[in-house]
């Protein structure tokens, strides 16, 4: 029963065996080799144009790189207030970026809206006071586990290329959100307006694989050497090109994300259904924020389910949190288990009992 987080499990059978079909013999090295290279070709086939892909090995070197690519280091960054690039990464866009600055905003479900956007950029300082903003960062799915949909996206992009502003996405749960539309990637990124994402791969099946796509190639000509430069261009490349070509290949990321998605659901709607528990945000990808008591919570810990407490700072206005409640997070992934699904519920059942 641990639903702590999507990487706490391995990688998925497709990616292993071409990692493994790919260890045989020499290949050329730093990122040119046949695999890299036909994960490349395969991403442009995926969003349906030429887009240019650097593969690094976590989230946070793919969002790091990719602001640094957009933002000079005397520039801002608008992004949630909770995002992972402002509040789980130590600094590393401002350190790839070299100073540049992120500035957090505020929206319900860690989500920006429009408007927020357009206020913010409204009543921000002259530039001689204030790092000039250069992007917007958004988190699909967000760091809630909401999903925008691409008419949200467009409006963010309407907003932001109005300012002169591009518009990043960091994908860290890209296939979730995209399954869970059932849109095409290209109606998800650059069709509503989005430059620059992090696809994510690691938390849906790699072991550790991420790519930045950058959607007018012509802009991403400082990347590969932006990746080089922060130590992150693999010498045996062909690490992530194989991972990334299994998860890309027969659709396989897509049935992975399909069934996160399905194991959160299950959970999402068990959990709702009993007695003093509710959901803090509705479990639109593959993550669950119920409401618990605290003591609920406990017990469910004290028989061996992981999961983690969440900040509760982005909860709609009306929606008031009881003291002795707390807002937790369950993520299901590819590997989670029907049964342990199932049983997280019944035992769930029980402890409110008990709490009764
Ligand atoms: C929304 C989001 N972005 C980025 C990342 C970064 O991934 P990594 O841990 O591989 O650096 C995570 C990981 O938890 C995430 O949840």
């Amino acid at each position: 029963m641990n639903f702590a987080s999507d990487n706490v499990v391995g990688a998925s059978r497709p990616v292993l065996d071409a990692l493994i079909a790919a260890n045989e013999g020499a290949r050329a090295s730093y990122g040119n080799d046949d695999e890299t290279r036909a994960v490349e070709a395969r991403l442009s086939e995926i969003f349906e144009r030429e887009v240019a892909v650097c593969l690094v090995a976590t989230g946070t070197a793919a969002n790091a790189l990719a602001l640094s690519a957009f933002v000079p280091p005397y520039g801002a960054v608008l992004c949630h207030a909770n995002a992972h690039v402002m509040e789980d990464e130590c600094g590393a866009p401002e350190f790839f970026a070299g100073g540049a600055k992120l500035i957090g905003l505020d929206g319900v479900g860690a989500k920006i809206a429009p408007q927020t956007l357009a206020r913010a950029l409204a009543a921000y300082p002259a530039p001689t006071r204030q790092s000039p903003p250069f992007a917007v960062s958004i988190s699909q799915a967000s760091e809630c586990g909401l999903v925008y949909r691409p008419a949200e996206i467009a409006a963010l992009a309407e907003v932001a290329r109005g300012a002169g502003l591009s518009l990043h996405m960091d994908g860290a749960r890209f296939a979730n959100a995209l399954v869970a539309l059932g849109c095409s990637p290209a109606d998800m990124t650059w069709k509503a307006g989005i430059d620059v994402l992090s696809f994510g791969a690691t938390k849906n099946g790699c072991l550790a694989a991420e790519a930045v796509i950058v959607f007018d190639p012509a802009r991403a000509k400082a990347l590969p050497i932006l990746r080089k430069r922060s130590g992150h261009t693999l010498s045996k490349g062909r690490l992530l090109g194989a991972q990334l070509l299994g998860y890309l290949g027969d659709d396989h990321w897509l049935a992975n994300a399909r069934h996160a998605n399905a194991m959160a659901a299950r959970l999402a709607d068990g959990l709702r259904r009993l007695p003093g528990v509710r959901l803090a945000w509705p479990a639109e990808a593959n993550e669950v924020f119920p409401v618990l008591p605290l003591p609920v919570a406990e017990r469910l810990r004290a028989q061996g389910a992981i999961f983690h407490p969440w900040a509760p700072t982005a909860l709609p206005e009306e929606f008031v949190l009881e003291a002795g409640e707390g807002v937790f997070r369950l993520v299901a992934s590819f590997a989670t288990r029907e049964a342990d699904v199932e049983l997280f519920l019944a035992r769930a059942a029980e402890a409110v009992s008990a709490a009764a």
